[in-house]
């Protein structure tokens, strides 16, 4: 009904605008009084994370995007290797599993069959499994060994946003707990970055403020366009790879998305006059290599006449120069990215779909929770 949207069109519509409350509540509580991160609630001793030399974060969908998002992050503040692997693929392939290592199981609904059996297997090598799961009590947190619950809130529309960025989030908060209890960082490195986390409600909601129109038009303008490519490179990937994914889910546009690496080693033979191509560019100017990297990448298209879409720092005039559409980012350092670069794209991706008549809530073929194998 039109109370449960709050006021909004769709669920789709009002759980993107949830994109700043759901990073918001699933930090709440999760500190203590000193500042450092508590995750009391995760009942896996301090001794046993010490002890962790490896995690595999196991998920389908769009939570396997947010687990790719964690791999850059953790890896970094960690310093151990963090594999992620779509449950289906790693339950099938005799994973190397010991109890040191540690399986994130990362699920919206905490019914995906495909996870649950991952998980399971798991388990059976001895190695423990927590949970990233946005409902309370589900199959896949009551089968893990400890839980982080994700607090976005019930989420209906089919395609999966505000879970999202508070899947990033929540994962996030558990490579900085790592980092603390194995002394990987300093204190102040991680209330440095735990700062940041705190900001990016705020920013979020800065996009959602002022970018929506813009937003609006570019999906009115390429309405007819038969397909997209989405690049982007480190923590740009996966959010490229959820941008394509939202395009195809709910405006049944065929979408690739790639390593913006990769391009000359294979998609650029797709670029043609006019293909759009949506960029996500990472921020730092000038500080960050992979700026220039991905502008190069811009050019590339560019020069073979694509129509380029770009997702950029506010004032990246280099971007401006080149590109047709640009989505603008608040500064924010490169890993906090994912969680304002993925809103846009959520937003043109339920503006395409809308423009072309379909519901955006209920996609076809698809279904919310994937219960069977
Ligand atoms: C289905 C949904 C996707 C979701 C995926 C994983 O395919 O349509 O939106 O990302 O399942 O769901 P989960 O509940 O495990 O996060």
């Amino acid at each position: 009904s039109a109370a449960e949207k709050g006021g909004w069109d769709s669920f789709m519509d009002k759980e993107i605008h949830e994109d700043p409350a759901a990073v918001q509540r699933t930090l709440l509580g999760r500190f203590d009084k000193n500042g450092d991160v508590a995750l009391d609630e995760v009942r896996i001793d301090e001794h046993d994370f010490k002890a962790i030399d490896k995690i595999i974060v196991i998920a389908c969908g769009t939570a396997a995007y947010a687990g790719m998002v964690a791999k850059y992050a953790i890896e970094h503040w960690v310093r151990i290797p963090v594999e992620i692997e779509l449950a289906h693929e790693f339950r099938y392939r005799d994973p190397i599993l010991t109890p040191r290592t540690l399986v994130v199981a990362i699920s919206q609904s905490g019914e995906t069959m495909d996870t649950l059996m991952a998980l399971r297997h798991a388990r059976e090598q001895g190695s423990k499994v927590l949970a990233i799961c946005n409902t309370q009590g589900a199959s896949i947190p009551r089968e893990s060994d400890a839980v982080l619950y994700t607090h976005a809130g019930p989420e209906v529309a089919v395609a999966s946003t505000k879970a999202f960025v508070a899947q990033i989030t929540a994962a996030y908060l558990l490579g900085l707990y790592l980092a603390q209890v194995k002394g990987a960082m300093f204190r102040d490195e991680i209330r440095h970055i735990l700062d940041s986390l705190k900001n990016m409600p705020r920013k979020i909601q800065w996009m959602l403020d002022t970018q929506t129109k813009t937003i609006h038009q570019a999906a009115e303008r390429m309405l007819n366009a038969q397909s997209f490519l989405f690049l982007g490179r480190h923590v740009g990937y996966p959010v490229a790879l959820e941008g394509a994914l939202k395009l195809k889910e709910i405006a049944y546009t065929f979408t690739e998305g790639f390593a913006a690496g990769e391009l000359k080693h294979g998609p650029i033979a797709l670029v043609d006059e006019g293909e759009p191509v949506v960029f996500i560019v990472p921020p730092e100017r000038g500080r960050n290599v992979l700026h220039a990297k991905v502008l190069s990448g811009i050019e590339e298209v560019k020069a073979r006449g694509a129509f380029i879409i770009a997702v950029a720092e506010e004032g990246d005039k280099d971007v401006e120069r080149y590109a047709d559409v640009v989505f603008w980012r608040p500064a924010c350092p490169t890993l906090m990215s994912p969680l304002v670069d993925v809103v846009p794209l959520q937003l043109f991706a339920m503006d395409m779909a809308k423009l072309k008549g379909y519901d955006v809530d209920k996609p076809r073929n698809l279904a919310k929770s994937v219960t069977v194998e």
